[in-house]
């Protein structure tokens, strides 16, 4: 069942209404760039393979005016319009939207805090260092933003089934919304390489979960093939509906900062669908004129998932170079990128960069962040310890404005953070040498006698330890 452009309409383009909906958006080839307004069950372009994207050729002035979304956008915020309410679909105007309101699968994604980070700025010297927390997302991670507008054309095209490839955050957010859209899910995820935290959430909303004896990379081949053989709808983020719907993180963003620009965006790199939409949306947001310039878009991956940092330094961004993939931040334990493409594109249209982290280095950013209040899974946290490296590059500037995209929530892999604070995360492991530059951040649980002399004492010892605690 080929996807059609034609079964979906754009909403009105000057107000709220939605009175007159007309068929816009279409699939182009991001390699030969043909058009169509139909696109293949794996996504990928019938004459050269590229990956598509959805394009909207209606988008220019007048039929889009800044001034007028942005009042439109604004004057949402207070509307109880259960479209309205959802942090993706109040900026429908830039999205691909559903034959009828009705098909929307919604669970009020979006939304999400941009929050100031102050101990990390005290520490990088950076003043203005903000977080856009996706974690803080129905499902907890960023998934759900594209999740929403993928689902809901699944729906409209009638699937009964829909089906991904994930390292976790994918197949949770999945089975959610197929689960509230009464469409059954089918999970493939590497055995014994994704958190239980997120296993649980895809078993929760009713998955059929198959945990593969291979990686990520395996589990996304293995899709590709079923698609082509099986009613199913693949809702990974090849499928261009998803980016759409993770476009409106970098809209919101710059609502959230009065439509002025950062100088900086970091976000991590997995299979490259996130920074893709992001730098598709800035791209978008400066054409339309929303914004007057572009922020840099720079991509952090884990040093022993890097595929994307070596394509971009050994083959100059021409060919990927896939690489066995191993890191703890499983997130992100992805070795051969299916957007890579996109992502070096924006990368370049943006003037970013492409770093690689150890796992010292996102340990260690991880709790930082953790000590801040907000807390991230460990992917996320590539994004400051990406920052310190920029900085010390000097490719960023402390005067400079800079948002890091943390992308899950805390509470996505209690694994990581027990073997943190335990000290027990690189046991067995060549870091474990490292483990000194951590001990500061480390806050093990302490057993004790349920008296009161031994949780007084136990004060005490922390007060004289800690002085430099920014409450001490
Ligand atoms: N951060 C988190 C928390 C993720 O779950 C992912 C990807 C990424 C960053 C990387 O984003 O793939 O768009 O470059 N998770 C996918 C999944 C692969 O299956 O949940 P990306």
């Amino acid at each position: 069942m080929p996807l059609s452009a034609t079964s979906a309409r754009g909403s009105g383009r000057t107000g709220s209404q939605e009175s007159s909906p007309t068929v816009t958006f279409k699939f182009r080839c991001i390699g030969c760039a043909s058009i169509n307004s139909i696109a293949p069950q794996d996504f990928r372009c019938s004459q050269c393979g590229h990956l598509l994207e959805i394009t909207d050729p209606s988008w220019r002035p007048p039929s889009l005016n800044a001034g007028a979304l942005k009042s439109i956008w604004r004057e949402r915020r207070s509307s109880h319009a259960s479209l309205d309410l959802s942090g993706v679909w109040r900026f429908r105007e830039l999205l691909p939207v559903p034959q009828s309101g009705e098909h929307v699968i919604t669970l009020r994604e979006g939304n999400t805090p941009l929050y100031e980070l102050p101990q990390s700025s005290h520490r990088t010297g950076v003043s203005r260092l903000y977080a856009k927390h996706q974690g803080m997302n129905p499902t907890g991670s960023f998934k759900d933003a594209g999740m929403t507008v993928a689902a809901t054309f699944a729906r409209q095209a009638g699937y009964g089934w829909v089906a991904c490839a994930s390292t976790g955050n994918t197949s949770a957010s999945m089975a959610a919304y197929a689960a509230r859209g009464a469409m059954r899910s089918l999970v493939l995820v590497p055995e014994g390489k994704i958190s239980w935290s997120k296993l649980s959430q895809a078993l929760d909303y009713g998955a059929l979960t198959c945990q593969l004896r291979t990686d990520f990379d395996g589990c996304l081949r293995l899709l590709q093939e079923l698609v082509k053989r099986a009613p199913v709808y693949q809702l990974n983020s090849i499928n261009p509906f998803r980016l759409e719907g993770q476009k409106t993180l970098a809209i919101e963003l710059l609502e959230q900062l009065e439509w002025q620009p950062p100088d900086h965006i970091i976000v991590p790199g997995g299979n490259l669908g996130n920074s893709s939409a992001i730098g598709k949306a800035l791209l978008e947001m400066l054409d339309i004129g929303l914004i007057p310039r572009l922020p840099k878009l720079s991509v952090i991956q884990a040093e022993g998932a890097n595929a994307l940092v070596r394509t971009l330094r050994e083959a100059d961004g021409k060919q990927l170079i896939s690489v066995p993939a191993e890191t703890r931040a499983t997130a992100i334990r992805i070795g051969s990128p299916a957007s890579w493409e996109k992502a070096v594109k924006v990368i370049r249209a943006t003037d970013g960069a492409c770093e690689q982290v150890s796992e010292v280095e996102i340990a260690q950013a991880k709790a930082e962040i953790g000590a801040e209040g907000i807390g991230c899974e460990p992917a996320s946290a590539v994004t400051l310890a990406g920052l310190k490296t920029l900085l010390q590059q000097g490719f960023i500037k402390r005067e400079e404005t800079v948002v890091l995209v943390l992308t899950g929530n805390l509470l996505k892999d209690p694994d990581f953070t027990m073997d943190f604070h335990r000290g027990d995360l690189f046991k067995g492991t060549p870091q474990h040498r490292d483990r000194a530059s951590l001990r500061s951040l480390r806050r093990p649980p302490v057993v004790l006698d349920a008296t009161l002399d031994a949780v007084l004492q136990t004060l005490e010892r922390a007060e004289k330890s800690n002085p430099t605690h920014p409450n001490a």
